[in-house]
């Protein structure tokens, strides 16, 4: 399968993504990574991996259609057949989200549908919760919406900061991320009813064994 990666910053999970498309037997191929900031950090280990990136500055575009329809040229262009948003920080277009629907995947660091949006360990501290997480979704056009595809889950622990707990979500996110991508390059994933289904049976969230 023919992967396109949007980034704004870090990579840590393109990175993720990577070290498994590059592991034998591997999902497929990044064939392209985008970013919208050009000093992002996750461009160089695209570099380093020898992937092709490409700079799309939303700041070029007079509104997000146009700056989204840039997007979708370039992703086509690079033959992909999945995009991954890994910390992409722009919101998307209802058209782009509709182009590229069942075929667009985010990660995000919460068990959803709780704690959407950003900040997400501060907001789980102050809200004394005993557990968080992260989960793998198609997009819809509600932010941090869509059919869940993997979640897992992390304790809180008494003495976290909220860079503790991040950092703790992030380690799972590096797991459920490349996973969620060899599910669908597998072809075992599909959407019914705004359902996930992995070999044609609900995914068993939160403690899908798939
Ligand atoms: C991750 O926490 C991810 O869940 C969220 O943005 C962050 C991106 O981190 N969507 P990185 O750039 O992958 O290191």
């Amino acid at each position: 399968m023919k992967i396109a990666v949007l980034i704004s910053g870090r990579g840590s999970n393109l990175q993720a993504l990577i070290d498994d498309v590059s592991k034998p037997g591997g999902p497929g191929e990044i064939v392209l990574v985008l970013s919208n900031v050009a000093d992002a950090h996750g461009l160089k280990r695209a570099e380093a991996a020898g992937i092709p990136t490409t700079i799309i500055n939303h700041q070029d575009f007079q509104d997000r259609v146009t700056f989204d329809a840039a997007m979708t040229e370039a992703i086509e262009a690079s033959g992909a057949e999945l995009v991954c948003l890994a910390g992409f920080m722009r919101l998307l277009s209802t058209p782009f989200i509709d182009h590229w629907r069942d075929r667009l995947i985010n990660i995000h660091p919460s068990l959803l549908p709780a704690y959407k949006g950003l900040n997400v360990p501060q907001r789980v501290l102050d809200a004394g919760e005993k557990e968080a997480g992260c989960t793998v979704h198609f997009v819809r056009a509600e932010m941090d919406t869509g059919p869940i595809i993997i979640q897992a889950r992390v304790p809180v622990l008494a003495d976290d900061d909220a860079d503790m707990l991040a950092a703790r979500v992030l380690e799972q996110e590096h797991v459920i991320y490349p996973k969620a991508v060899r599910l669908i390059a597998e072809g075992r994933v599909t959407v019914e009813g705004e359902q996930t289904l992995i070999d044609a049976r609900p995914a068993d969230v939160p403690d899908n064994k798939a």
